[in-house]
């Protein structure tokens, strides 16, 4: 993975002048001498330098991101100013940390259903960014590409202030007995209501850049929708690549059969249901049970689906809520294993805050750690075949392969990316790295394909270095 712009201004690092190291990274001296030494060796590129100086140039610039934001929050109390200067900050410093290729040993391989599907990394941003160009430097770190739910048309979302951090709100949530108590305080309560563009315009955007055709490392798509037929049209906006041809132009999202016929979908994309959101007046509603007691709508969302796809399809999962109790959690994936589907386990976690405008979000973090693994565990023992992808709390190579344990296929992250994106990203790879190595497996199929036990023993032994909290 070289680049990461997709313009041709792509600058590589070399020199560092004064002006830019201290408007752009507000180093210490120590920190530009060091770095100033590596493009000077121009060694940035050997293994030695991915072996030994990757990982100090990932702490120096995690510390950097990290110390700007949480000024900017104590600051302004305003962290959806923060994570935006955060966003171009990112941006701007990138050149220097472009290079992140994603470790050989970290891939893997989903059966989903006849098909399999092949990862290079296991890891996935989860659904939350809808800026491509901020999804594409996280990507360069090594990370799967996941965008924000889109919907029908154009959103505010909800009013402001509609993210908190979770520091001195954790009082108002449950969390488990003997939970670790900095876990407590990190973590966010979003309530921000699906903001973004309208579907076409995401995919028109998306058509235009370069990782659209960046074909080599898998992408997921979320849809949204506020009725079942919101959610279809959704989904045939965004899957037809030939929405874009002169003559699916004119037809536009309404295909007709020669045209549905006609339609092709990209084979790196895989789709996602968002029917779990917690901040919508219709978050979960597609999951709601009928009078008579049926899960009649999600049947017929899922059938609608297939309907657009065929059997034959791109994967398609559908992304549950945490806060679903387990009997209804195992019926809706009995229906969606009949749709040859598979499953995000899970969303956010209905959580209450008082300075939202709507007084109560969705948490993310940590926080929600514990129920995500019981959740894993509770659908792959009962419905074995359905690919599932673990979501929630995961910020740490430790989380992903607990995760994978306890019968996950990949694993996505949201706020350990906005939290704290090098440590998140990139040092998670090079931990699942040397864990695979330690462990001599060459991929984490290898470490899949062990029983329970051995691989319970392989996490237990291992000494985990990295701690994002
Ligand atoms: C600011 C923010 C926006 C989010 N937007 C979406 C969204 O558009 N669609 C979605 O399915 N999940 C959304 N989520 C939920 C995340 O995808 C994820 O399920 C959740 O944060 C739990 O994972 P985490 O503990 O790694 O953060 C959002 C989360 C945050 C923090």
């Amino acid at each position: 993975m070289g680049s990461f712009r997709n313009d041709s201004n792509n600058k590589k690092p070399g020199r560092i002048t004064e002006k830019i190291r201290n408007k752009a990274f507000g180093l210490t001296n120590k920190d530009n001498r060091f770095l100033e030494w590596i493009y000077k060796k121009q060694i940035h590129k050997s293994k030695t330098y991915k072996k030994f100086v990757l990982p100090t140039q990932l702490e120096i610039s995690s510390r950097i991101y990290r110390e700007e934001r949480e000024k900017l929050i104590r600051e302004n109390k305003n962290y959806e100013r923060a994570k935006e200067i955060g966003d171009r900050r990112l941006t701007e410093t990138h050149p220097l940390f472009y290079d992140f290729d994603i470790p050989e040993n970290i891939g893997t391989t989903v059966n989903f259903y006849d098909k399999k599907i092949e990862y290079k990394t296991v890891l996935s941003l989860a659904s939350f960014e809808d800026d491509l160009g901020v999804i594409d430097v996280w990507a360069s770190e090594g990370i799967n590409r996941t965008l924000k739910t889109a919907m029908l048309n154009d959103r505010p979302g909800n009013d402001p202030v509609r993210i908190a951090d979770l520091e001195k709100a954790y009082n108002t949530i449950e969390f488990p007995e003997n939970f670790d108590e900095i876990y407590k305080t990190h973590g966010l309560i979003n309530a921000m209501g699906l903001p973004g563009e309208a579907a076409h315009k995401i995919r028109e955007n998306l058509s235009e850049t370069e990782f659209w055709k960046d074909k080599d490392n898998r992408m997921t798509l979320s849809i949204g929708g506020e009725s079942i037929d919101g959610y279809l049209e959704v989904f045939k906006t965004i899957y037809y690549e030939n929405y874009y041809s002169p003559q699916a132009k004119l037809i536009g999202p309404k295909l007709d059969d020669a045209a549905l016929k006609k339609a092709q979908y990209v084979d790196f994309v895989d789709f996602e249901l968002n029917v779990s959101c917690p901040n919508t007046r219709t978050g979960t509603a597609a999951c709601d049970k009928n009078l008579s007691g049926k899960y009649e709508n999600f049947e017929e969302l899922l059938l609608g689906i297939r309907k657009i796809t065929g059997a034959d399809s791109p994967p398609v999962y559908i992304k549950l809520s945490p806060d679903f109790e387990d009997g209804k959690i195992l019926e809706l994936v009995r229906i969606i294993q009949k749709y040859k589907m598979g499953v995000v386990l899970g969303n956010t976690q209905s959580a209450e805050r008082s300075e939202l405008s709507t007084k109560t979000g969705g948490l993310s973090g940590p926080g929600l750690n514990k129920r995500m693994l019981e959740l894993v565990k509770l659908v792959h023992e009962n419905y074995e075949n359905v690919p599932i992808k673990a979501c929630g709390g995961i910020s740490t190579a430790y989380d992903v392969l607990t995760a994978l344990n306890a019968g996950a296929d990949t694993a996505q992250m949201a706020y350990g990316v906005i939290e704290d994106p090098y440590q998140s990203i990139a040092m998670t790879n090079l931990e699942l790295s040397s864990f695979c190595k330690k462990n001599d497996c060459s991929s984490l199929d290898d470490f899949r394909s062990k029983s329970y036990n051995e691989r319970t023993e392989m996490i237990n032994k291992y000494s985990f270095s990295q701690n994002n909290w």
